[in-house]
């Protein structure tokens, strides 16, 4: 079967389609030269503070614009005015706040080659994660829309008690939104539209990394017409102005998504206030495996393993991390594997060849390349994408790592780093014990033409996504709902029919007739 490779569903631009992309890719260029500007964002007044440059990934000596931090006191300030806000936006009818998330949607999609410019020239996405990029936002908009008015729809009870019984849904109060830099807008906007549909007041803090994409979300937003004091936009420093706000005991309720060390740090802060029970939606890191039998297609295989683990730069949290080849088919695999990479192309992600573009800044390079050496100095090196000379960006070249065991790995490398471990069939049981015993548990493939494996392995595996003979990234809104389980996640899942329910509040009511 064809299958959707996270091009979202909302607008259907096919690269491989010359009159549709290069118009897209003419204006897209053309934002090359725009300098963007981010500020804390309070009640729609940008607020002053120390400015920082902010440069691009893949061309470093270049910056893209200019982004004021907030400081801590900015931020209560703000939590205190998004407080005095909730009631009324919580009083607007749902098909109002659902309209809003519509309009938004549809001028995403009227400015999508400047988004796509930004988020290249901040967060390094290709030219094709900027489509899929823009379009999952837009799908996120519509999608919470359309679930909104289903769940807010008030529910009669009628029952034995002869009283009017009604049960409806009711936003939380402030809530708070932290986001990762590795979906700038979709994962940014995802949240924060859910949490305003619901009738909720928002306090954003986007990813350091990523201020700009965010800040002309919101501007976006507020184009929408939504009201400016509903939304607060606090870019800033994760450990002060994130901390500031999970420890606020005016939070109601936060949606985090990032790595599963920050999930615990904002988990304990939430439950160490002396406040109401605030819930939390994380959604984390994975150590994603594809496990690989002796029945599958070698040719399929490489092609699914090249695009989950390298694909953004192996920059999501869905990406495949450890490839587990039954020894049978092992070889052919790898040499496939070994061909296929010395082909892929790692540089200027602007380009429609780029297979590759930049990981996200310095430190993430430093800590990728780090652990290849590490590897490479015990000869587990397996194969390796050369990089082209003269890049002048945060490039990190792709590599196969042989592992040894499954527990050698204690995190995650979010990069485009690929571990192989081979297996023979009667160790599959303590292997899957082992993939369940790293405690993450977000995306796995499987490839097997024998059913009856799959189906023991779907019984087994304690993963939230599961993918069989395709590629493990790229989940599309609405139809494959996204989000891990332990380690990698609370639930409910983005996405997906029950998100909203964890932004809400439920009230029932009984009226004596
Ligand atoms: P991160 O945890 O470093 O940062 C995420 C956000 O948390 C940022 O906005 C950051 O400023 C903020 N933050 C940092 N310290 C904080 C604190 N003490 N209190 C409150 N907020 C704080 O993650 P990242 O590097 O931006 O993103 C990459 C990670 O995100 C990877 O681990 C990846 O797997 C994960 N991720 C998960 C999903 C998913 O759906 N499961 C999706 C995308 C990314
Ligand atoms: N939702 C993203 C994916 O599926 C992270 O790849």
């Amino acid at each position: 079967a064809i299958y959707g490779e996270g091009r979202g569903n909302s607008q259907g631009i096919n690269l491989n389609i010359q009159s549709q992309w290069l118009p897209l890719k003419t204006a897209y260029e053309g934002f090359f030269n725009q300098q963007w500007t981010a500020a804390p964002l309070v009640d729609g007044q940008r607020l002053e503070g120390r400015v920082r440059p902010v440069h691009c990934p893949w061309q470093r000596s270049q910056q893209v614009g200019e982004v004021v931090w907030a400081t801590a006191e900015q931020t209560t300030d703000a939590i205190s005015g998004l407080q005095r806000a909730f009631p009324g936006w919580n009083a607007t009818p749902v098909e109002q706040r659902a309209a809003i998330l519509e309009k938004t949607a549809d001028l995403l999609e009227q400015n999508m080659p400047e988004l796509m410019a930004l988020c290249s020239r901040e967060a390094g996405k290709s030219l094709q994660d900027g489509i899929d990029e823009v379009r999952e936002a837009v799908d996120f908009c519509r999608y919470y829309a359309q679930q909104a008015r289903q769940r807010f729809a008030l529910i009669s009870l009628p029952g034995p008690t002869g009283e009017r019984n009604e049960l409806y849904l009711q936003g939380r109060g402030v809530f708070a939104c932290i986001s990762p830099w590795n979906f700038p807008l979709a994962i940014f906007l995802g949240q924060v539209a859910a949490a305003l549909v619901c009738g909720n007041s928002v306090v954003a803090k986007p990813a350091e990394q990523t201020s700009l994409v965010a800040m002309r979300c919101v501007e976006l937003m507020h184009q929408a017409g939504l009201p400016k004091g509903v939304l607060a936009l606090l870019p800033g420093d994760g450990a002060e102005v994130g901390s500031v706000i999970s420890s606020d005991p005016r939070i109601a309720g936060a949606a985090f998504t990032g790595s599963t060390q920050t999930a615990f740090l904002i988990s304990r802060a939430l439950a160490a206030r002396n406040a109401p029970l605030a819930p939390l939606v994380a959604e984390t890191g994975g150590q994603n495996v594809m496990l690989v039998d002796s029945t599958a297609l070698p040719e399929q295989v490489v092609r699914d393993v090249l695009h989950s683990a390298f694909a953004s730069a192996g920059q999501r949290c869905s990406a495949l991390r450890i490839l587990l080849l039954q020894e049978d088919i092992a070889g052919r695999v790898l040499e496939l594997l070994g061909g296929a990479m010395a082909e892929l192309q790692v540089g200027d992600p602007s380009r429609r060849d780029t297979d590759l573009g930049p990981v996200i800044d310095a430190e993430a390079r430093e800590a990728l390349q780090a652990h290849i050496e590490e590897f490479r100095s015990r000869g587990r090196l397996i194969a390796e994408t050369p990089l082209p000379a003269g890049l002048d960006g945060h490039f990190v070249a792709p590599v196969a790592l042989r592992l040894e065991r499954l527990d050698e790995l204690d995190r995650e490398h979010f990069g485009p780093i690929l571990h192989v471990l081979t297996w023979r069939s009667e160790q599959l049981g303590e292997l899957l014990e082992q993939v369940n015993a790293t405690g993450y548990g977000l995306t796995m493939g499987i490839h097997s033409r024998n059913e009856q494996t799959v189906a023991w392995i779907d019984q087994r595996v304690r993963v939230g996504n599961l993918y069989v003979n395709r590629n493990q990234i790229g989940a599309v809104v609405g139809v494959q709902p996204f989000g891990g389980m332990g380690l990698s996640g609370t639930g409910p899942k983005a996405g997906g029919p029950h998100y909203l329910l964890r932004f809400v509040t439920e009230r029932t009511r009984t009226i004596n007739t």
